[in-house]
């Protein structure tokens, strides 16, 4: 309706936006053409607001010690013109943006649902088939989706430039959004709601694929050929880069290089042998014992791991050697 409404704007050349990112959604087109009128008349205004002050400045200055300034009350016209007239445009803007937000929110019947969790600092997704991933949303091409999304622990929010879309995810509720991916290929995905020191370390991709791709890979064992180091890399990748170096460099958690059968001092005081127990321990429930110096910040992976996945983990951690020439 907008679009054959507002046609003026659907005229123009929607490619000319190298300065915003890459659209690769129905929807982006429309959000950038909003954003480009915005900036448009935004820039007709500030024009129009220096020259006219340049302007009054030379035109109206004292010119002698005797000038006085006129004594001036109203003017009714020019009020009103300029009250009406904005009004018109933010009027306008109002419409437009409404119209595209209700574009967002809305999912045809037959769009593909897929579950969103967030939870401090990465994202996983679960499928109708039940298969899941950690750090990737697998998404077909020209297909409506439909994102129902919750939090496990604070506020996040799901953020992917490409597709112009944004949306709170909150514990305890689904919020949801929608969108319909034009490009195949692989977009950012940022949280954009601050959750803590490891929020800008919060991100994942969306991979879009063609559907008879999508649905080949949705059939495959995410592990197979893989060995278990192999399956912990991979879970790693999608699960603990927010906190976690390979290397011994401390980031929001321990860097886990040279951690295996070393000693660690928590926060009690107490000390522990960091054996495959340990390791098991501190995956599935961080809080029991706290490293010394850290924080109890992590999200307990109780429930959230499959049993090879937790034990391809603790054989990558083994795998990670210690850079300390003493050991
Ligand atoms: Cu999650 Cu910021």
């Amino acid at each position: 309706m907008f679009r054959r409404c507002f046609w003026f704007f659907y005229s123009l050349p929607a490619g000319a936006s190298k300065w915003l990112p890459l659209q690769a959604s129905d929807l982006a087109d429309d959000m950038d053409r909003l954003i480009h009128f915005l900036v448009f008349i935004s820039a007709v205004a500030a024009v129009g607001v220096i020259a006219g002050f340049v302007y009054f400045a030379i035109r109206f200055r004292r010119k002698s010690e005797k000038d006085q300034t006129p004594h001036i009350t109203h003017h009714y016209l020019l009020e009103f013109l300029w009250s009406f007239i904005p009004l018109l445009i933010f009027l306008f803007v109002f419409g437009w943006g409404w119209w595209l937000y209700d574009e967002m929110r809305r999912s045809p019947p037959g769009a593909l649902e897929i579950h969103v969790y967030g939870q401090m600092w990465n994202w996983d997704f679960v499928y109708k088939t039940g298969r899941r991933t950690a750090g990737t949303l697998y998404v077909p091409v020209n297909r409506p989706v439909k994102l129902v999304m919750t939090s496990r622990d604070v506020i996040h929010s799901f953020y992917v430039p490409a597709f112009r879309i944004k949306q709170d995810v909150l514990p305890g509720v689904y919020t949801s959004l929608s969108f319909k991916a034009s490009k195949t290929g692989r977009f950012q995905v940022f949280c954009t709601e601050f959750c803590g020191t490891g929020h800008a370390g919060m991100l994942a991709k969306v991979q879009v694929m063609s559907l008879t791709d999508w649905e080949n890979w949705l059939k495959t064992d995410p592990y197979e050929g893989l060995n278990l180091v192999e399956i912990g890399q991979k879970v790693f990748g999608g699960r603990c880069t927010a906190c976690h170096q390979i290397t011994e460099q401390r980031g929001i958690g321990p860097g886990l290089a040279g951690v295996f059968n070393s000693e660690r001092e928590f926060e009690d005081g107490s000390r522990a042998l960091a054996d495959e127990n340990y390791l098991r321990e501190s995956i599935l429930n961080p809080g029991v014992k706290v490293l010394k110096g850290y924080g109890n910040l992590m999200t307990p992976f109780a429930g959230l791991l499959q049993e090879e996945e937790l034990t391809g983990l603790i054989e990558y951690i083994k795998t990670l050697p210690s850079s300390d020439p003493k050991e």
